[in-house]
């Protein structure tokens, strides 16, 4: 059981999670937040849930967490100061907001994957799926997406990368509500990064996103590229290198080619 009391200690916020939803079930988190009918609005609000019965992943895939064990939350931002800038910059926000807390807390060695996975030793821990609501082409509304295998260690299911949880590499029972904090807090911090200094939060992202100088091949809509990963441009794109040819690339799956 998601102990309130204790995540709420740690929670050094001013904004975001102030205006915190638990629940033990619900469809999806982002699809809540997304609602408008639903009346959340207040910029900042965490609506997390012990089971997701629709838990939705990037490309239409299902993201599958066990109850209890692990995190599934969104957060709501409705302030359009974090709508006017490249909205890569939010989702590497996030992931950075994760990978910093699981390297802190249980001193992990984090793989960032382009666009957007957490690995540890190259296996998924974590997903982000950002989602949007507009009004005449507008956003209106931004829901960051977070799920992070946490204490599960077994996995059913047909998987585009090998998951893995916390626990599993840690050996250790992991404390959620610690956790949870950690990621709201880094969260909070790295939201404010991307308005005033931009360029460090893409600066600590390529630093861990290993793959980048390797041969590797991106799938879109079943068309495979190949390529070296060259680097990740200012705008958060990835460049593919094929001699002294570059192609920016702006979404995809990639997989290093062996
Ligand atoms: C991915 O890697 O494919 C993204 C996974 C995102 C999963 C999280 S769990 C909480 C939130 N609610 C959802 O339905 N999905 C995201």
């Amino acid at each position: 059981m998601f102990n309130l009391e204790s995540f709420d200690i740690k929670l050094d916020t001013d904004v975001i999670g102030r205006n915190f939803i638990y629940t033990e079930e619900a469809d999806s988190t982002n699809t809540a937040l997304l609602d408008k009918s639903a009346k959340f609005n207040e910029h900042g609000t965490v609506f997390f849930a012990e089971k997701q019965l629709k838990g939705k992943g990037r490309k239409d895939r299902v993201w599958y967490s066990a109850k209890d064990q692990n995190l599934t939350f969104s957060i709501l931002l409705t302030d359009n100061k974090y709508f006017k800038r490249n909205l890569n910059f939010i989702n590497f926000a996030a992931s950075l907001a994760v990978a910093i807390s699981i390297e802190n807390l249980y001193q992990l060695n984090i793989d960032l994957k382009w666009p957007n996975d957490i690995l540890i030793s190259g296996k998924k821990t974590a997903g982000i799926l950002l989602e949007s609501q507009s009004q005449a082409n507008v956003i209106e509304r931004l829901v960051i997406g977070i799920g992070v295998n946490v204490n599960q260690t077994t996995f059913q299911g047909n998987f585009n990368i090998a998951p893995t949880s916390i626990r599993l590499e840690l050996n250790e029972i992991v404390e959620r509500e610690r956790l949870l904090a950690e990621i709201l807090n880094n969260l909070e911090q790295n939201l404010k990064t991307v308005l005033k200094n931009p360029k460090w939060i893409l600066k600590e992202w390529k630093l861990r996103c290993r793959m980048i100088g390797e041969k590797i091949s991106i799938s879109e809509n079943d068309k495979s590229k190949y390529g070296i990963f060259h680097d990740i441009d200012d705008d958060g794109f990835l460049l593919l290198r094929n001699g002294d040819k570059i192609e920016k690339i702006y979404f995809g799956d990639i997989n290093i080619v062996l």
